[in-house]
């Protein structure tokens, strides 16, 4: 039998930071009233001339040279994003992989907005456990920056840039492989977290280039409620599926949305704090990155080391929502 192995890690943070005091200065709100509500102090800034996948490129590296493997050995890239370099075409994953001189090899993104690296931990999976793939690159890329809109105070005070990626290998070892991964979804809840102009449903050409396409825009309020609920729900069933206590795990890694949300859940689950791993004061949400770059920085302060059992949780648009259980299975 084979399985499929979390080897390794990396992820790139922007230089510049945006506090909570600039933002004061852009819409009505204080450092107070978001630090009270999310959790977060500042969120990083990708230049204006930086692409989500020169981002993508640099966790990627990372994460490449942490694992052992050699460019050529690589057979897959699949890159999480709602913020592609392009609408549509090409995708952000073929350009990485090209940056990288992967070669000729499989390339794609997928859209599943904050749940995007459960998902692609699940599409790499399944692709290593069927035999159709060996080591499968994946990223998580944000320049969510580019889709805000900084006249509206319910979103601009969240979101942030930045990248994370991950090497997931075959093994025979099954005590090195990810035991679970959950993906589920519900468009009923469609429009609570979306980017209504652009698409189809509302195209360019009817509401002119100019009235900001691609903003996101959220109902904050009913999207907190909906998170706290269906994580709840979905890391119950995934720890007890697998007969797994929230004692075993050592690293509780959730999507960085808002610090309420994760304090909810961590609760629900009764996680010490030692165990909840923490990057929304610094980094804000950075959607489908925001998991792997809290990976990362457990990884380069130290304190993820081989075997440790992860579990990771997210919740966004679509609305989507995963879970995953992963022991850190780094090449010895
Ligand atoms: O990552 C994908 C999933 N995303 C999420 O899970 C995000 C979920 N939602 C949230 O994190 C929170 O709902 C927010 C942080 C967005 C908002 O916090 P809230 O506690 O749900 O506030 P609210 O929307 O109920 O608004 C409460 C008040 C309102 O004023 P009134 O009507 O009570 O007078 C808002 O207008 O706070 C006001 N408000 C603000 N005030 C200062 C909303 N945004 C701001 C702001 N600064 N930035």
């Amino acid at each position: 039998m084979t399985y499929a192995a979390f080897r390794s890690i990396g992820a790139y943070v922007p230089e510049k930071i945006l506090t909570n005091e600039d933002l004061s200065k852009m819409v009505d709100t204080s450092d107070e009233w978001i630090v009270q509500r999310t959790g977060i102090k500042e969120r990083r800034i990708a230049a204006k001339d930086e692409r989500t996948s020169d981002m993508g490129v640099e966790a990627a590296k990372l994460a490449i040279e942490r694992s052992g493997l050699k460019l050529e050995e690589i057979d897959m890239v699949i890159c999480a994003t709602i913020s592609p370099d392009y609408f549509n075409m090409p995708s952000t994953a073929t350009i990485i992989s090209t940056k990288l001189g992967l070669g000729n090899i499989t390339a794609f993104d997928i859209s599943a907005a904050c749940t995007g690296f459960v998902y692609i931990i699940s599409i790499a999976k399944a692709f290593i456990e069927s035999g159709m793939k060996k080591n499968v690159l994946i990223i998580g890329a944000e320049k969510l920056s580019a889709i805000t809109d900084y006249t509206d105070r319910g979103t601009c005070i969240l979101f942030g840039d930045g990248a994370g990626a991950a090497i997931i290998s075959a093994t025979d070892n099954k005590d090195e492989a990810i035991i679970d991964v959950h993906t589920g979804s519900d468009g009923k809840y469609a429009d609570l977290l979306m980017t209504p102009n652009g698409g189809t449903g509302s195209p360019h050409d009817s509401i002119g280039q100019e009235a900001g396409a691609c903003f996101m825009q959220m109902k904050g309020n009913e999207t907190f409620k909906v998170a706290v609920r269906t994580l709840t729900k979905d890391v119950k069933e995934i720890l007890a599926e697998n007969n797994i206590s929230s004692d075993e795990v050592k690293h509780f890694v959730p999507h960085q949305a808002n610090y309420r949300i994760i304090k909810a859940v961590g609760d629900a689950l009764k996680m010490r704090d030692d165990q909840v791993v923490l990057t929304v004061e610094k980094f804000g949400n950075t959607s489908g990155a925001s998991i792997p770059m809290a990976i990362n920085d457990i990884y380069e302060s130290g304190k993820l080391k081989a075997g440790e059992l992860m579990l990771l949780d997210a919740f966004g648009g679509g609305l989507t929502w995963g879970s995953a259980l992963i022991p850190f299975s780094p090449v010895k």
